[in-house]
């Protein structure tokens, strides 16, 4: 019992509080230790993450629908999870569903009997996205992964979505942050040890700041799902070249 009990411990507390110290302390990243740290964290969670997640899901179940139905081409969303999305993409696509966690992955596979597209489920890092080729995709989404990594490793996630979109191609994103409301942010605070020691998500991650500071993205609306607190971000890899110089040119006001 003490040996189940000081396992669950470790899982749970210990990865994420070295991670959060050596980030802390030197600086940089250890990218080995941070993506070993969320793996097993989501390997104990996926055992009752959507029992765990079932408040929240009822309502995030109303918003999926709604940011997956205008999507076309070939799609990759990282940080699949338990495959909550898979059922509302439209048939058209094809999507590529990746996770760090082989526990979600799996529950991700079974919920792939509800999805009316092609899927495939791959075990990847989405901050090394190695063995995939560049400019395969046309969307990337990522629903809730970016207040789960660290923004030390944020930016090697966010040049790999770079890196694997087309040129022009569109990501969407949806975060958690903090509410600029005290009331509400209160609320929040008390909220946030549990969500860390549970997801590893924290809602004071710079997401939109990283894509601003990302000169081959574009980003072409930000808006809150609910209150100031669910941030959906929408951009799109910048054209490269003549192409791109030419697109901004054309999008200038007439002056004549
Ligand atoms: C909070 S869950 C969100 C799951 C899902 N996107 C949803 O909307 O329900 C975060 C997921 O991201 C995965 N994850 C964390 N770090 C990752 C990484 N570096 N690469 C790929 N997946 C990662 C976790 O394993 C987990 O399944």
């Amino acid at each position: 019992m003490y040996v189940l009990a000081s396992g669950v411990r470790q899982i749970l507390f210990t990865p994420q509080s070295q991670l959060t110290s050596s980030l802390k302390s030197n600086g940089e990243t250890n990218l080995d230790d941070a993506s070993r740290a969320l793996r097993e964290k989501y390997e104990f969670t996926s055992w009752f993450y959507d029992i765990l997640d079932y408040p929240w899901e009822r309502q995030y179940r109303h918003w999926r629908p709604l940011l997956l139905q205008d999507l076309s081409g070939k799609v990759l969303e990282a940080g699949v999870g338990t495959g909550r999305n898979l059922r509302h993409y439209p048939h058209e696509v094809h999507v590529t569903g990746i996770d760090l966690s082989p526990g979600m992955l799996s529950i991700a596979r079974r919920r792939t009997k509800q999805s009316v597209c092609d899927v495939t489920l791959l075990h990847h890092d989405a901050t090394r996205l190695s063995g995939v080729p560049a400019c395969q995709f046309d969307w990337y989404i990522a629903t809730f992964l970016y207040c789960v990594l660290p923004d030390a490793i944020q930016p090697l996630a966010l040049s790999e979505m770079v890196r694997v979109l087309k040129p022009g191609g569109r990501f969407r994103i949806l975060e958690i942050v903090y509410s600029k409301d005290p009331r509400r942010s209160r609320r929040q605070e008390r909220l946030a040890r549990l969500v860390e020691t549970l997801y590893g998500a924290r809602f004071d991650r710079h997401t939109l700041q990283h894509l601003r500071q990302n000169d081959d993205v574009e980003i072409s609306e930000t808006r809150f799902l609910k209150a100031d607190t669910y941030l959906l971000i929408d951009g799109y890899k910048s054209l490269e070249g003549p192409t791109h110089a030419l697109a901004k040119e054309i999008s200038l006001p007439d002056s004549s």
